[in-house]
């Protein structure tokens, strides 16, 4: 048989974080759950890792308490789209299982030290990642890669500029986009091809299990919070795509290219300045990815930039999932 990839899944639930959890446990070998303030405060995102486990029946795996807030800014949630609790929707008792002591960086350092081939899939604002390289600048030649959800390669959902994981702590974007670690970036401009709508919706409900009841109350609420508060007419699962790329990277279709954080700007702090201009000079017929002869204008890459989700690839993988759960 072959070995599941080992990963460690930092988030922030999230109702797209729920799904990139589901589809993670299922095929990767989660060390562990490392969460922080983002969507909402730590102690409701922290509760709803638990709450998953529960529905998932996989009270085995840890779930690791880490920042509240950024860096060096305050904390900016999202109410709108997640609701109060941080994951609105789904009626779930309080979890039994509780939270481990130690703190997410200690268990992210410790773990990266002991454990070769480890990738990390932050789908939240970068901050214990970010602290953890601080922390022990030694563990980033020891990260396999890091596949994040935030970030574009085109425009923003937060600004115009900026995605709101990078918008809630770009200091932390900063400092793991420089950090030498493989990135790579599944950004909004690629994410939001993973839309489900009703239709998708109805059958995840069809599926007997109540993991896939749970994962339908949880589109529901994301729905119709989308539609109020963004016009959107679907559910927009951007966390799922960074745990489906590392579970089978054919699903996506990927660009090398340099990405720098935005700092500074009055209207782009935040961004993901990415720099694919060796894109727009040749054929787009020829797959650059591995063109021998392809030229950077810029600096050398230091990430793989999403582009395109085989988005029918991805909800066959999603429906199997569900299907396997209890
Ligand atoms: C990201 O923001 C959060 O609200 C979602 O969970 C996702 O990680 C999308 O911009
Ligand atoms: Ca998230």
């Amino acid at each position: 048989m072959v070995e599941k990839q080992k990963v460690i899944m930092d988030c922030d639930p999230g109702h797209d974080d729920a799904f990139a959890l589901m589809l993670a446990i299922q095929h990767l070998d989660v060390l562990g759950i490392t969460t922080i303030g983002g969507n909402c405060s730590l102690e409701n995102v922290t509760a709803n890792a638990l709450k998953i486990l529960e529905v998932i029946e996989r009270p085995d795996i840890g779930v690791y308490p880490g920042h509240s807030r950024p860096l060096s800014s305050e904390l900016v949630t999202a109410p709108q789209f997640h609701g109060e609790s941080g994951m609105d929707g789904p009626v779930l008792p309080e979890p039994k299982i509780k939270a481990q002591n130690t703190h997410a960086v200690d268990f992210i350092v410790e773990t990266l030290k002991s454990t070769d081939d480890v990738i990390i899939i932050p789908t939240a604002p970068l901050t214990n990642i970010a602290a953890a390289l601080n922390r022990a600048p030694e563990i980033a030649s020891r990260i396999k890669e890091i596949c994040l959800m935030g970030g574009s390669v085109t425009f923003g959902n937060w600004t115009p500029a900026a995605e709101f994981n990078i918008f809630v702590d770009p200091e932390a974007a900063y400092r793991v986009f420089n950090s030498g670690v493989p990135i790579k970036m599944a950004g909004v401009n690629f994410t939001r091809q993973c839309a489900i709508t009703e239709t998708h919706r109805d059958r995840i409900m069809m599926i007997p299990t109540k993991t896939a009841k749970f994962a339908a109350e949880l589109i529901d609420f994301f729905m119709n919070a989308s539609k109020e508060a963004a016009y959107l007419s679907v559910a927009t699962l951007h966390d799922a795509c960074a745990a489906a790329w590392v579970i089978n990277s054919e699903l996506v279709t990927s660009v090398p290219m340099r990405i720098d954080i935005e700092l500074k700007g009055e209207y782009t702090r935040g961004m993901t300045v990415c720099d694919y201009r060796h894109l727009r000079c040749e054929d787009p017929e020829i797959d650059l990815s591995n063109h021998p002869t392809m030229k950077f204008r810029g600096r050398n890459p230091n990430a793989e930039g999403a582009l395109r989700l085989d988005f029918t690839g991805f909800m066959g993988l999603l429906y199997e999932t569900l299907r396997n759960y209890p």
